[in-house]
């Protein structure tokens, strides 16, 4: 499907809405509806589950949006976390440069062959811009036609991503809305050592809301200026930086993989750039409807981050080292990805459409994990009979004590069937005349819509084993 298709339906069916709609909305931030909604948190209760109760040695936090302003100075954010854009006078947006290039080589499908290529002009543009020499700059973005043959590049400016905010009113000093949920963790990294049974390598683990200046890029979901990141942040000893990289690379793939959108969707990308506070990073990169783009990045932040805290909080943040017999302070591997990123992942790559081949009708269906279905299954009464109501009623009002569920009685069955597979629920269970009769309901399923007889007394278990999360994480091992 389009991805305009997409997106459509992602408001048509209650998944995404745009924010401030009535008030013809904000760029790039959104709202999740009724059922993106259950996707979204059944995304991050597998992400936290694979992360925390599966590997003993890592816990969860959740600390604050706002924290101390010096955090900031300390994290490199208020000097660094700054992106240099572009202006366009014809269309009179801006666009960060970085991904301007890298939409540039896109565009002229310029090849990992021609890499160097794209890394030169990165680095000449980067320090042209050190050198304070924007005209160059600008003369050479005007020259090489891109953005679909695009002139009067006009301005070339560098702005910090971070939205600041006085505390009180007439407050001198800025806070700022946290960028990454990162240094909530380091922060909090003595609290947890002396808490917790913790010792090296063990990791922390977070998922909450980020704020960043992004510059519209009307990717929907893919860019926004209020995300939620699900970041765990691995603290090691020095040397062993190499090795514990490699591990959550591979295993973050394999994480990715159990969702099951296809192997040939994902690949790794190594940067070149790097932020302020990584010495190594890889993107675990996603084919989008818009092209390979990065889903993940897994970052050695060695002990960048540690050590300015510990430069400006005046607080010891030195881990004893058994096997080098000194103290040291611990290295970092992070991994950090965007879930609103995973669910236009997961949402874009499963919407379909397919012709059923009995009726040769249409039908648009939402083929995702059912581990990550928002609706476990439906419930329906063949038809709106006293007797078949009063029993659908009777079996729904139990399982809603185990599964998130829909009752419906309107429309025809197949009207009622289309509803579902276009918002992915897994299973159909219709109750009809026989029902009455030998205790046993239709389940229908959604991806090949065959169905079976089953007795009520087995649906929990039926129903359970169809969309269970135990699945997924028996993918991880
Ligand atoms: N703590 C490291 C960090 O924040 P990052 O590469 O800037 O690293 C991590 O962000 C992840 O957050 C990205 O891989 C992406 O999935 C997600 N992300 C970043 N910017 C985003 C945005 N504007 N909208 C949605 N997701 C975003």
């Amino acid at each position: 499907m389009s991805f305009k298709e997409i997106v459509s339906h992602a408001k048509q069916y209650g998944f995404v809405f745009p924010s401030s709609e009535i008030y013809d909305g904000i760029n790039a931030i959104y709202d999740y509806g009724q059922y993106g909604i259950y996707l979204k948190n059944n995304i991050k209760e597998y992400w936290w589950k694979s992360m925390i109760q599966i590997n003993e040695n890592i816990i969860g936090l959740d600390t604050s949006i706002l924290m101390h302003p010096n955090i900031w100075k300390a994290s490199g954010h208020v000097y660094k976390f700054k992106e240099i854009f572009l202006y366009n006078e014809e269309t009179k947006y801006s666009y960060r440069l970085d991904l301007f290039i890298e939409n540039y080589f896109q565009e002229k499908n310029i090849r990992n062959k021609e890499k160097n290529l794209k890394n030169n002009l990165i680095k000449y543009i980067y320090k042209k811009f050190k050198e304070n020499d924007k005209e160059k700059i600008l003369r050479l973005i005007n020259k090489i036609k891109s953005k679909k043959n695009l002139r009067k590049w006009t301005k070339i400016y560098e702005y910090n991503l971070m939205f600041k905010i006085p505390l009180k009113e007439h407050e001198k000093k800025n806070f700022y809305l946290r960028p990454e949920t990162a240094q909530g963790i380091f922060t909090n990294f003595l609290n947890v050592l002396n808490t917790s049974k913790m010792k090296i390598p063990f990791g922390i683990a977070q998922i909450g809301k980020v704020f960043r200046k992004e510059i519209i890029a009307r990717q929907f979901l893919f860019r926004m200026r209020e995300f939620e990141q699900m970041e765990m942040q691995f603290f090691i000893f020095p040397n062993q930086e190499k090795k514990w990289l490699e591990y959550w690379k591979n295993n973050r793939l394999k994480w990715h993989l159990s969702l099951g959108l296809g192997e040939k969707k994902y690949r790794f990308y190594e940067h070149e750039q790097l932020a302020h506070y990584a010495k190594k990073a890889y993107d675990i990169q996603f084919k989008f409807p818009f092209g390979f783009k990065e889903l993940e990045g897994i970052h050695s932040r060695t002990n960048f981050d540690l050590k300015n805290h510990e430069k400006y909080s005046k607080k010891r943040f030195r881990v004893f080292d058994k096997e080098k017999n000194n103290f040291s302070i611990p290295y970092i591997i992070e991994t950090s990805v965007g879930l609103d990123r995973i669910f236009l992942a997961v949402f874009s790559s499963s919407l379909k459409k397919e012709t059923i081949k009995d009726t040769k009708k249409e039908r648009i269906i939402l083929k995702i994990n059912p581990a990550l279905s928002p609706i476990k299954a439906a419930i329906f009464p063949l038809i709106q009979d006293k007797r078949l109501i009063s029993l659908a009623k009777e079996i729904y009002k139990k399982l809603k004590l185990d599964f998130i569920l829909i009752y419906e009685e309107k429309d025809s069955i197949g009207k009622r069937y289309r509803r579902q597979d276009a918002i992915g629920t897994p299973i159909c269970v219709t109750i009809d005349f026989k029902t009455l009769k030998d205790k046993c309901v239709t389940m229908r399923f959604r991806d090949k819509m065959l169905q079976k007889r089953v007795l009520i007394k087995d649906l929990k278990r039926e129903i359970k084993k169809e969309t269970s999360m135990k699945k997924l994480f028996q993918l991880l091992r």
